[in-house]
């Protein structure tokens, strides 16, 4: 597959990486974990809160990955992976497979999903992809997944905002007071 140059032309604005982070970091985003496995058995993994749905019909999921990914070509070279939505109760594996270097998945329980990927064990969602599209933007590789299989798992997503992780909270909006009739 090839990896398509993006063409439109890039307005550049005099904003600094600090800054940028500072404002984009306002925005909350859920942690995934993209996870895979090559022919000699080595799982291999990365954390983006870049994951997003992209199309229904048909169903598609894109992520974003940092040109300078060490994992992302390893795992390109397979063609598809799973998405893992972690859960609140998964900083730690967070933490595991977003630091550079091996031996990530050292005590990750894992099962093995439909495409032979790694399913980790009390993520919330697990949703299969084939890639079909990788876009370069930027300092970043744009990919599209093309969703083969999908399964609910346990607990709440995992939450990521200005640096830090947090929890869903529901917000309790008080029921509409009934209309007193006036007799
Ligand atoms: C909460 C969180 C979100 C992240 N989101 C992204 C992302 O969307 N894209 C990306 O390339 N890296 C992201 N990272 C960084 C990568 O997970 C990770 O540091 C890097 O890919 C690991 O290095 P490697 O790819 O060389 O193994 C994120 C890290 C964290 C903790």
């Amino acid at each position: 597959m090839d990896i398509t140059p993006a063409t439109a032309a890039t307005p550049v604005a005099d904003i600094t990486p600090a800054y940028y982070r500072q404002v984009l970091g306002k925005l909350p985003t859920g942690v995934v974990a993209i996870t895979g496995v090559n022919d000699d058995d080595e799982r291999l993994g990365l954390v983006v809160g870049t994951f997003q749905s992209l199309s229904l019909d048909p169903p598609l999921v894109m992520f974003c990955v940092d040109k300078s990914s060490s994992t992302w070509p390893k795992l390109r070279k397979l063609q598809n992976f799973t998405a893992n939505i972690l859960s609140d109760d998964q900083v730690s594996i967070c933490r595991s497979l977003s630091r550079k270097g091996p031996q990530k998945f050292e005590g990750l329980p894992c099962t093995t999903g439909p495409l032979g990927t790694p399913h980790l064990d009390g993520a919330t969602a697990y949703i299969d992809c084939v890639v079909t599209a990788e876009v370069v933007v930027g300092d970043h590789y744009m990919v599209v997944g093309a969703v083969t299989n999908m399964n609910e798992g346990t607990g709440n997503a995992l939450i990521f905002r200005g640096g830090k992780f947090g929890q869903y909270q529901p917000i309790e909006i008080p029921a509409p007071e009934v209309a007193r009739s006036a007799s």
